[in-house]
């Protein structure tokens, strides 16, 4: 029988998953059930197997199994360790419950959305909310009235709505005789927007408002709990609230995965509220999720814990102060005058509920004679270096847990590299050859003209409208 073994360390690295399951990896010789991968069992001697280890090694393999029950526990029907370590969760998170999923958030938030709605609901969603609510909703065919941002930011994609406008409708469709039974709120956007949903909660509640159940999209927010700037805006942070509001249903989704130390693809789905809401859950995710949790992904959920338990708020400290220091960098330092930090004010009537995260920040690029989308390739080509969002003006970096200074060295250091690179491009040369876009095959340079930064731009602009330039 799998028991818990510890490393020895002290209580508060106790993970129940992990240890049982590295437990369970010692006891199981053979599985007559399934997982031919299981300890590699299914790759007898071939080249497949070598290819397998060099990509997972061995070890990943012994904790592939589906052994379920006594000997380990049972993922819809937890009593053991699942069962304590989703406990363990929900303390960790302030939340009254905590389910795990071996699935993104876009799973995540259907079992939610389908814990909490009930045909013929009137719905108000956040426009903002991510694809996986707005299918849902369509699919459920629900009656579903928006709540569209009204600031939004060119330079870095960041939009964000007014609590007062949120009010209005709400109170608007009461007064109407048809108010919403579900509001379901994005807290926090990809690229760095934090609504406070305590604040926007307590403004609603304490005006009138009479709806109960909420279902937050928190996907970004799992760090937030640890962070000194954010956790008071996290959105289980609603204890008061619930005092004076004991009929107050919030269910709250975090892709794990995105800001924890957790394999993808991770969430857990944490409810406050009466203990209906956890049966409810409970009986959705049984509906809804695969048959076939990952273990891997279980106990990396449960070692996440474990570590933003035990050193949560050291991880966020660092993540915060190598972003501060990288921002002072490009500001202060002379080399990187061509760049900014693009941290536009939300409207005065958003300040008292939209936080800039402070570990997400949006590089400004337009002075460069370069695109953002040539600059992402070339910090990834050059330097191995990969960012994922970009606008036309900006890139966001995002300074996550697992982002240490030498990355942000390695980054300044592309940049200056790329910035060097610019320089000497940005340096006028006489041509000596024609640049011919064709068609029409009317010369853009002859010889003798200056070839400058903005030639280039306009060569490059030329060629993505799919026209050829010849050089001859
Ligand atoms: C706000 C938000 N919610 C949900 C999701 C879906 O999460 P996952 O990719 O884990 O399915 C995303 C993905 O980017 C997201 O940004």
């Amino acid at each position: 029988m799998a028991q818990d073994i510890s490393l020895g360390e002290d209580d508060k690295w106790l993970a129940p998953i992990a240890d049982s399951l590295r437990a369970l990896a010692k006891d199981v010789r053979f599985n007559f059930h399934a997982l031919p991968i299981s300890q590699g069992a299914s790759l007898h001697g071939t080249l497949c197997k070598e290819k397998y280890r060099k990509i997972f090694s061995e070890d990943v393999l012994k904790f592939e199994t589906t052994v379920t029950g006594k000997h380990f526990d049972t993922f819809f029907f937890a009593e053991s360790c699942i069962q304590k370590s989703e406990k363990m969760a929900a303390e960790l998170f302030g939340a009254n419950g905590t389910l795990f999923i071996t699935a993104g958030t876009t799973a995540a938030n259907q079992i939610a959305l389908n814990a909490l709605y009930k045909n013929g609901h009137k719905v108000l969603l956040d426009r903002n909310c991510h694809q996986s609510l707005h299918f849902s909703l369509n699919m459920l065919r629900a009656e579903v009235s928006y709540l569209t941002p009204n600031w939004s930011c060119h330079a870095t994609g960041m939009r964000a709505w007014d609590v007062d406008a949120l009010l209005a409708n709400c109170l608007a469709a009461q007064e109407s005789g048809a108010g919403f039974d579900l509001i379901i709120l994005n807290a926090h956007s990809y690229d760095g927007l934090v609504h406070s949903i305590p604040r926007v909660l307590a403004h609603l509640l304490n005006n009138g408002v009479k709806t109960r159940n909420f279902l937050i999209d928190e996907a970004w927010g799992a760090a937030n709990y640890f962070c000194d700037i954010l956790s008071e805006h996290a959105a289980l942070n609603i204890e008061e609230l619930q005092e004076s509001h004991p009929d107050l249903n919030i269910v709250v989704t975090h892709s794990s995965h995105k800001s924890l130390s957790c394999l993808r693809q991770a969430s857990m789905v944490h409810y406050r509220g009466d203990g209906s809401v956890l049966e409810k859950l409970r009986i959705s995710r049984f509906r809804l999720h695969t048959t076939s949790p990952s273990y891997p992904i279980l106990a990396s959920l449960d070692l996440a814990r474990a570590q933003m338990q035990a050193e949560g708020w050291e991880l966020r400290k660092e993540a915060r102060h190598l972003a501060e220091s990288f921002k002072h960098e490009i500001i202060t330092n002379p080399q990187f005058q061509s760049l900014s930090i693009d941290l536009p004010m939300v409207p005065r009537s958003a300040a008292s509920h939209v936080i800039h995260d402070p570990t997400k920040i949006p590089l400004n690029t337009e002075r460069l004679a370069i695109s953002t989308e040539e600059i992402k390739d070339y910090l990834f080509l050059h330097h191995g270096i990969y960012v994922n969002r970009i606008t036309e003006k900006s890139m966001l970096l995002n300074f996550h847990i697992g982002i240490t200074k030498e990355a942000t060295v390695a980054l300044l250091a592309a940049l200056s590299d790329l910035l060097h690179q610019e320089g000497m491009s940005a340096q006028a040369v006489t041509s000596t050859d024609y640049i011919i876009p064709y068609p029409p095959g009317v010369p853009l340079i002859v010889p003798g003209d200056q070839i400058t930064a903005e030639t280039h731009r306009e060569i490059d602009n030329i060629r993505k409208r799919g026209i050829l330039v010849f050089n001859a």
